[in-house]
């Protein structure tokens, strides 16, 4: 067996899964691959869900990520609606949930994250409660639209605003409660979510901050409603929970992987196993000096797209990229970089609705969140991504052209 013949299963059919598989025939890998996943669709796009999708402007033939000639023509063996039960390293198997067993060379664990859900004791077993992650919650999402008058939003993170200005943009009586001091307390700075509030309430969302939920309310196993903290009630016809995600490493528990906020790998992707890599949500990985996971489409594609060059023997490290984005009316935001750390934003304001907000740590850029304003979030993920920074004096001046402003050096960046 050489590296180009050997037999590789990935687990897990999602973005990053499916990254590898293409990069890997890409690359000249000739050996039997299979992608195994436990949703019923062949890989997908997820970010619509809570976008496009929801707003009937997509259909699901769209969200495919590849049609079904791809896994054809590149001999993809696709096995859909199939969960794997456990992982046995020792003997290079996995085991299906049906008792099946299948060997590998190479085995990649691309299992993603799982939303976390509102425990059944607050009623988050209740129908028309559900959170937005796979196909199957967004037609849900999308059905309870047509038939609906008032949505309850609990979190204020993207996914929560997203869904909240999808029921706007709907016609629906939209109510947002957000536990946290504030919306987007993970994600953004306070000036981002001045922003977002102000959108949205400016669209009629009602945005709740600092506000707990006792309870859901409902009749007959169906949601009504639910109580605050405070003792008030509010009325739902369904409740869409967006209070983030963990990463799913049950199976990598399985292997006796080991798991640091996520399956943790080296900057080739490698897991503590030498033949299991990780990519994607479920992965974290060196950068800068400490361990991070990035939730992330660009993070799915570049992290899988190193995996499977290592995988054929290549050493290079991956070297993360980090960028984002969300869409929420008329609104583009675009994220270049990663806050964490930073001591001052810096506001760039064009006009009402195109600004940048830029993050700092002393001189250094660390990222950028851009609304409606493309050549800003250009040219400062450039600049991140090349280590240096403009001044934060001549980022925060319109009147000053970007590309008139000249870089100070910094220091280099550094995957490790
Ligand atoms: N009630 C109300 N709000 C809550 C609760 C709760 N019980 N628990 C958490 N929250 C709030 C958090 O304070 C946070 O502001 O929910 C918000 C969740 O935001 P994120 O952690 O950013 O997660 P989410 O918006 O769900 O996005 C999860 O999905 O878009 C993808 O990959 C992307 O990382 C993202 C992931």
């Amino acid at each position: 067996m050489t590296e180009e013949t050997k037999s590789v299963v990935v687990i897990g059919a999602g973005q990053a899964g499916l990254s590898v598989c293409a990069k890997l025939r890409a690359l000249g890998h000739t050996g039997k691959l299979a992608l195994i996943g436990a949703e019923a669709s062949a890989p997908y796009q997820r970010p619509p869900l809570s976008k496009a999708y929801a707003l009937g402007e997509m259909d699901a033939e769209r969200l495919l990520l590849r049609p079904d000639e791809f896994y054809k023509k590149n001999d993809i063996l696709l096995r859909t609606s199939c969960t794997v039960a456990s992982v046995n390293a020792a003997d290079k198997t996995i085991i299906l949930s049906d008792g099946e067993r299948l060997d590998y060379d190479s085995l990649i664990l691309a299992t993603g994250s799982e939303p976390r859900r509102l425990p059944a004791s607050l009623g988050g077993d209740l129908d028309g409660v559900f959170c937005i992650r796979s196909l199957a919650d967004a037609d849900r999402f999308a059905q309870s639209l047509a038939s609906a008058r008032k949505a309850l939003i609990v979190g204020g993170g993207y996914i929560g605003l997203e869904a909240a200005a999808v029921a706007a943009k709907k016609g629906l009586e939209v109510t947002l409660v957000e536990a946290g001091e504030r919306i987007l307390g993970r994600v953004a700075s306070s000036k981002t979510a001045d922003y977002f509030r102000d959108l949205h309430e400016r669209h009629g969302v009602r945005i709740l901050e600092n506000t707990g939920i006792r309870r859901l309310t409902g009749d007959q196993g169906r949601v009504t409603g639910a109580e605050l903290e405070d003792g008030s009630h509010l009325e739902a016809d369904f409740v869409v929970v967006g209070i983030g995600v963990t990463p799913r490493t049950a199976l990598a528990e399985t292997a006796g992987l080991r798991i640091e906020n996520g399956i943790a790998v080296d900057e080739t992707g490698r897991s503590s196993d030498p033949d299991i890599y990780s990519v994607g949500d479920c992965a974290s990985f060196p950068y800068r000096g400490s361990r991070i996971r990035l939730e992330s489409v660009g993070n799915a594609i570049a992290q899988a797209e190193a995996a499977a060059a290592a995988i054929l023997g290549g050493t290079d490290p991956y070297i993360a990229k980090p960028w984002f984005w969300s869409d929420q009316y008329d609104v583009k935001l675009q994220i270049a970089g990663l806050h964490t750390g930073h001591d001052q934003v810096v506001e760039r304001r064009q006009n009402d609705t195109v600004c940048s907000f830029w993050y700092f740590r002393g001189p250094e850029l660390l990222a950028i969140d851009a609304l409606n304003d493309p050549r800003a979030y250009m040219m400062a993920k450039r600049w991140i991504e090349s280590g240096q920074s403009p001044a934060p004096s001549d980022a925060g001046n319109p009147e000053v052209e970007l590309k008139t402003i000249a870089a100070t050096a910094n220091a280099p960046l550094e995957a490790a």
